[in-house]
């Protein structure tokens, strides 16, 4: 049992899949992540940026290319994803990845390589590592519950956390609606099923918490994302 959603990204060459209309879904990139990345970019230039969840590499590639091997570029998926994708970046000529895969099993994800990095930086960085962090993984709260929780430790003052699939339910999924996939029906309740699960962690982990404010880019944030900027620490 998969309790994640995974994209099916096997085979050779997951770059070569975007623009494929089989990949119509996975190939848009998301431009709020390269407005963020240039603008970060302005005054750092060696930022530590992550994505959680790659799809076929759509956002990733799009990274690589405006940091140019510049700072840091950790990904997170399966094992099997971001092997396959951290091949096709390094014959690019791409150098600066941090590849994070997750198994197979049940309950492992991101969230568990996220949490080792948590406690890596507990020391290192205790105030936070990533300039950007761009959560777009499951989409459901087994995971991105305690991912969240996480990105919101490992972001530094200043940093962001981008939010995808803000709207996203099973029963609106065209893929993993209960008719489609009667399993998650006896994976999750009825609430859980029509209840946005990413809108829901938002309003519960970020919107109420005063270290961290929504940010609109002007009304250039996508209503499908929720971004959100960790406040700059106060001067002692
Ligand atoms: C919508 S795609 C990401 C798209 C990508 N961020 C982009 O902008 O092109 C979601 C990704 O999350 C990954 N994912 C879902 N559940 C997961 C889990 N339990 N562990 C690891 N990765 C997972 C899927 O394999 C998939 O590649």
């Amino acid at each position: 049992m998969l309790l994640g959603r995974d994209v099916d990204n096997g085979g050779n060459g997951m770059l070569e899949r975007i623009g494929k209309p089989e990949y119509a879904s996975l190939s848009e990139h998301s431009a709020e992540m390269i407005l963020l990345l240039e603008q970060i970019l302005q005054n750092n230039g060696d930022p530590q940026i992550a994505e959680v969840g790659v799809g076929i590499g759509a956002t990733s590639v799009k990274i690589a290319e405006k940091l140019a091997n510049r700072g840091q570029l950790y990904l997170f998926d399966f094992n099997h994803n971001v092997a396959q994708l951290g091949d096709d970046l390094k014959a690019l000529g791409f150098t600066n990845l941090r590849l994070h895969g997750s198994s197979k099993h049940t309950y492992d994800s991101y969230t568990w390589q996220l949490l080792k990095l948590a406690k890596f930086h507990q020391r290192l960085s205790p105030h936070g590592f990533f300039d950007l962090i761009y959560l777009d993984g499951a989409h459901t709260f087994i995971h991105d519950v305690g991912s969240t929780a996480l990105c919101k430790k490992l972001v530094k003052p200043g940093g962001y956390l981008l939010m995808d699939d803000y709207n996203w339910t099973f029963n609106t999924s065209p893929t993993m609606n209960p008719e489609k996939m009667p399993q998650v029906a006896t994976w999750y309740s009825q609430e859980q099923l029509e209840t946005p699960h990413i809108k829901l962690v938002c309003e519960a982990l970020l919107d109420g918490d005063p270290e961290f404010e929504r940010d609109y880019l002007d009304g250039r944030v996508s209503p499908r994302r929720a971004l959100y900027r960790k406040r700059a620490r106060q001067q002692s």
